[in-house]
């Protein structure tokens, strides 16, 4: 095979209790990558749409470069491969978008070279999201393998995969302004309260077992961040009077979408979604911003190939 398409949903990170350790891949928008193979040996970036041309062409610094060099060089693929990019979320949102385009660029040149193993391609994606935003694997995890993942680990990197409640819906409301990651990340705490700690210990244990129960309600009640949400609120605008928004309508659980500034909320139908996204959107506007809004599901397909 010569060339491919490949589509990389969007993720949400943390969940709220889950910082760097979970993540959950959603419906909805997501990144597509072209990828050609080339005789010559490297990467090259071809075009970049859809990013109103804020995006570096160079391959050492575009997070789909950087995984598609890894990739190559994890298969130990002779040639290169170029690239064409077409970024569908905007950048800054919290919604996975520099992991999405690594992770499609990652599964791309596997595609392209007969390559099957996903989660060997974990540490091309890592090393790509790493080069942009930091070290951390929730968003570029379930972007590549679907569904939820949980880090168990870093050095060396331990993936699980997580059951999800059949019922759960995702709401997304996506404020329009750039928060970027490095920013977010540079005010959570470095050191917290062992009380803060027992608090969010005891809600990620709580999160996962009620996928194990199939529980959507409980998984909502267990989103809930006594350490870094309080750091980024701030950040936000609004953000306190649209979490109230959604919980006002019947969201078991509310707190910001990776390093934000999308806000997510956890509800168990889609009407009971689309009420709740209605609520959030409004409470933006009152404070003056516009943003959209995706009631969406779990993506269990991760990065794949798509048509064209
Ligand atoms: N866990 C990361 C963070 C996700 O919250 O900074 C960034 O999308």
């Amino acid at each position: 095979m010569d060339s491919v398409r490949v589509f990389a949903p969007a993720t949400v990170a943390n969940l709220g209790p889950g910082f760097d350790v979970l993540g959950l891949a959603v419906t909805g928008p997501g990144d597509v990558v072209e990828a050609r193979r080339t005789d010559a040996p490297g990467v090259v970036i071809e075009e970049i749409t859809g990013d109103d041309g804020r995006l570096t062409h160079d391959p050492a610094k575009n997070t789909a470069g950087v995984a598609a060099a890894e990739a190559l060089r994890i298969i130990g693929a002779q040639g290169g491969v170029a690239l064409r990019l077409h970024k569908n979320m905007p950048l800054g949102s919290g919604l996975g978008s520099s992991a999405a385009s690594a992770a499609a660029a990652a599964w791309a040149v596997a595609i392209l070279h007969q390559f099957e193993d996903k989660s060997a391609l974990m540490p091309a994606c890592l090393a790509a999201e790493a080069s942009v935003s930091g070290y951390h694997a929730d968003n570029v995890a379930p972007a590549l393998l679907g569904g939820m993942v949980l880090i168990k680990g870093y050095r060396p990197l331990q993936l699980q995969t997580i059951p999800i409640p059949k019922k759960l819906v995702i709401v997304l409301v996506t404020p329009r302004f750039e928060l970027p990651t490095a920013k977010a990340r540079s005010v959570v705490p470095q050191s917290v309260p062992l009380c803060d700690m027992i608090i969010n210990n005891g809600h990620l244990a709580a999160m996962i077992a009620a996928c194990f129960r199939d529980d959507a309600i409980e998984f909502g009640k267990a989103v809930v961040d006594a350490i870094v949400e309080p750091a980024r609120a701030a950040l936000i605008p609004a953000f306190s009077t649209v979490k109230s928004a959604a919980l006002g309508q019947g969201a078991f659980g509310c707190s910001i979408s990776g390093a934000g500034p999308t806000v997510f909320a956890v509800c168990d139908s889609r009407p009971a979604g689309e009420r709740v996204g209605e609520a959030m959107r409004a409470a933006f506007s009152a404070a003056g911003l516009e943003s959209a809004v995706n009631v969406a599901v779990p993506d269990m397909a991760g990065a794949r190939r798509i048509a064209g």
